[in-house]
């Protein structure tokens, strides 16, 4: 898969980009307001790892956001299952050289079609950490409404933390 936006291309995560992988995700700043799944630090093994698993058989879409040549950052949503099944979540992170620069807003954005007629999906969902207004503003940008603050569900490096709901539903853009 391969979709082309403003400012980067989001397609399938490579073998070849384990290198750029470590080099972008090793960053403590990244991790930070990440799940604990993301490694910190982000050694060649985690990338390796994770290339395998991103490529291999797997419901949910993984995709590298790759500025200048490079993957510089990640996208995916993750499916539910169970009574679930017709909900996702998507998560993303990107290099912290390339912040500020309007990149994830157009990532997100031009992601959403393509969630909704890929999956069988009605709701895509981001839980956020009540610490990162950044992530909070570019789901904004791109026509996510805040849904619900579940008190105290974080727990991150040892501090307690509130998780914000954002949620997009097609049918009502
Ligand atoms: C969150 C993250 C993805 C944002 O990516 P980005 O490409 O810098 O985002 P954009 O440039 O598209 O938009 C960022 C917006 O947040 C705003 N912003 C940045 N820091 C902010 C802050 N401390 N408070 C409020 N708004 C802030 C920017 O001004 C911009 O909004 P604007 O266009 O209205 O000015 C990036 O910082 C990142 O990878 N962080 C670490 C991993 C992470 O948090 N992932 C998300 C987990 S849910």
């Amino acid at each position: 898969m391969e979709i082309i936006t403003p400012r980067s291309i989001l397609r399938n995560w490579r073998s070849l980009d384990a290198k750029s992988l470590v080099m972008h995700a090793d960053n403590t700043r990244i991790a930070a307001t990440m799940r604990d799944a993301f490694p910190s630090p982000y050694t060649m093994a985690d990338a390796e790892r994770f290339i395998s698993m991103a490529t291999g058989t797997t419901p949910h879409l993984f995709l590298a956001i790759e500025v200048g040549g490079e993957a510089a950052g990640g996208i995916g949503i993750h499916l539910q299952d169970d009574v679930k099944y017709r909900s996702a979540m998507i998560g993303y992170w990107l290099s912290e050289s390339l912040w500020g620069k309007g990149i994830m807003t157009d990532a997100v954005r031009s992601l959403l079609p393509t969630a909704f007629t890929r999956y069988d999906i009605v709701r895509l969902e981001a839980g956020i950490f009540s610490n990162n207004p950044a992530s909070m503003r570019v789901l904004e940008k791109c026509g996510f409404i805040r849904e619900a603050v579940h008190r105290h569900a974080i727990t991150k490096n040892g501090t307690l933390l509130d998780e914000v709901v954002y949620v997009y539903f097609p049918s009502e853009r």
